[in-house]
């Protein structure tokens, strides 16, 4: 179905048809442009931005490029496709046909699992809200405003599941997800990992890398939901996201090469002569890989979980690739390895699948990351430099789950408290190496230039060419 862009809110889920919701979304509406030009990019409301626009949701060509004032974005409500006679495919309920309306004994499950995940749109664009300020060239900034509109929509979204869905419940908890901002004190994020900074474009490449990455596994999840709506909703959401993990993975590639380039030219691996280049050092990018990793780990919730079993057996999340895999889809019987720490030790050990799924799921997205860093490391590789990029112990830094009360090292050894005093700082981002990162950030605006620290891109966005002008300031 076409999306119809003549009305207040674009969308292809015939809103016209239903004057009550209509109206609602139609209130919501403003308090969401106020979200924006409150805690959206900095300073960028007359920026016209070469920005991609959904105008149908089918596979090719649901992205039409076009010059775009933030504000005037046509944020609306995209759906993928109904499946014809849906099903339940998991858990208890699985055969039953897919639920149209919010069963009443998992509403306020779903309410809640909803909102999670709503919740972590506009607080990435609150994270991100500065960079702008800094962007390294055009072709970045655009990208970075592409991500941030998106997002966005996101939001919107959820909030149309929670408008549809849940009356006037789900009507207070669209406000509050206006009223909530990342990092404040008093009305914080949901989530931990989205109220943490996001003060450079390294952490913002690793970001979009790792923890919107997050966000596919988590979408991937609900779009296997018994609850239709959720599903076709997370179904569409994933399209966009893909996105966003391009700009994270191909951002940090360009900064490996950028650095690789340098350390061929100069034939140096010294750290302090490279920062003395203007360049990111490789053991400082290994840093910043390890911060984000865990924290965005921690995300996946406790390795044990009995919510996470129910939400499985109560057909509301199911597994990455439900559908294609080929067991009972209920689990009965099966298990899944963990690992623990045992008298100083870690171990592996065995739990029933269903209260492992949190495991199963971070290993998904584990198995996934690793294949961006094989990717990353092809670049060293080419150029004849031994360095290679590695993924951290899952107990390395965990502040949520088993490993919470330990200090295990990147290569998963327990450490004693002085020992990880004395050696954290070379595993995660010293002050020292933040202030260095920072302090190459300054603002590359003129079309076909780039920061030092960063190479340009093998190819532009929509097929432009280097030099193109992605963003006009006016
Ligand atoms: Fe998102
Ligand atoms: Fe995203």
């Amino acid at each position: 179905m076409a999306i119809n862009y003549s009305e207040k809110i674009p969308n292809n889920v015939d809103l016209s048809g239903n004057k009550t919701l209509q109206r609602a979304l139609e209130h919501w509406q403003p308090g969401f442009l106020n979200w924006w030009s409150e805690m959206g990019p900095d300073e960028s409301t007359n920026f016209e931005v070469y920005l991609r626009t959904a105008t149908s949701v089918d596979a090719k060509g649901w992205a039409h490029f076009d010059y775009v004032k933030m504000p005037d974005y046509r944020w609306g409500i995209f759906l993928a496709p109904a499946e014809a006679e849906r099903k339940v495919n998991f858990g208890e309920h699985m055969g039953e046909p897919a639920w149209q309306e919010v069963p009443g004994e998992y509403r306020s499950t779903l309410r809640r699992i909803i909102v999670t995940q709503g919740d972590t749109e506009p607080a990435s664009v609150e994270q991100q809200r500065h960079l702008g300020l800094t962007c390294p060239s055009l072709y970045d900034l655009r990208n970075l405003f592409q991500v941030n509109v998106e997002e966005g929509r996101h939001l919107w979204a959820m909030v149309y599941l929670l408008h549809a869905h849940f009356g006037r419940d789900g009507r207070e908890e669209g406000e509050a997800l206006l009223a909530r901002r990342s990092g404040d004190a008093d009305n914080p994020r949901i989530l931990t990992a989205f109220n943490e900074k996001t003060p450079d474009w390294l952490s913002f490449f690793m970001f979009t890398f790792i923890t919107d990455r997050d966000g596919k596994f988590q979408l991937a999840a609900l779009a296997e939901s018994g609850f239709d709506p959720l599903s076709r909703t997370c179904r569409f959401m994933l399209t966009e996201e893909a996105h966003h993990m391009f700009v994270g993975e191909s951002g940090i590639a360009r900064i490996i090469q950028r650095t690789c380039d340098a350390m061929t030219e100069h034939k140096t691996d010294d750290p302090a002569k490279l920062r003395g280049l203007g360049v990111i050092d490789l053991p400082t990018l290994q840093k910043y890989l390890n911060f984000h990793y865990s924290v965005t780990s921690d995300l996946y919730g406790s390795e044990i979980s009995s919510n996470a079993a129910s939400f499985y057996a109560n057909g509301l999340k199911g597994r990455f690739d439900e559908t294609k895999l080929a067991d009972d889809h209920k689990l009965h019987g099966s298990e899944y390895p963990y690992m623990e720490v045992v008298g100083g030790q870690i171990v592996v050990k065995h739990a029933p699948a269903l209260t492992a799924l949190n495991e199963r799921l971070r290993d998904d997205w584990v198995a996934d990351v690793q294949s961006g860093i094989n990717r990353w490391n092809r670049i060293p590789e080419k150029a004849g430099i031994a360095f290679r990029f590695t993924l951290p112990h899952k107990g390395f830094n965990r502040r949520i789950g088993l490993f919470t009360e330990y200090h295990v090292s990147p290569d998963g050894k327990i450490l004693s408290e002085a020992e990880w005093t004395r050696q954290h700082s070379a595993w995660l981002p010293s002050e020292e190496d933040r202030a260095y990162v920072c302090s190459l950030m300054g603002r590359v605006a003129e079309p076909g230039k780039f920061a030092n620290w960063i190479a340009p891109p093998a190819r532009g966005i929509n097929n432009q060419p280097a030099d193109f002008e992605y963003v006009r300031f006016n």
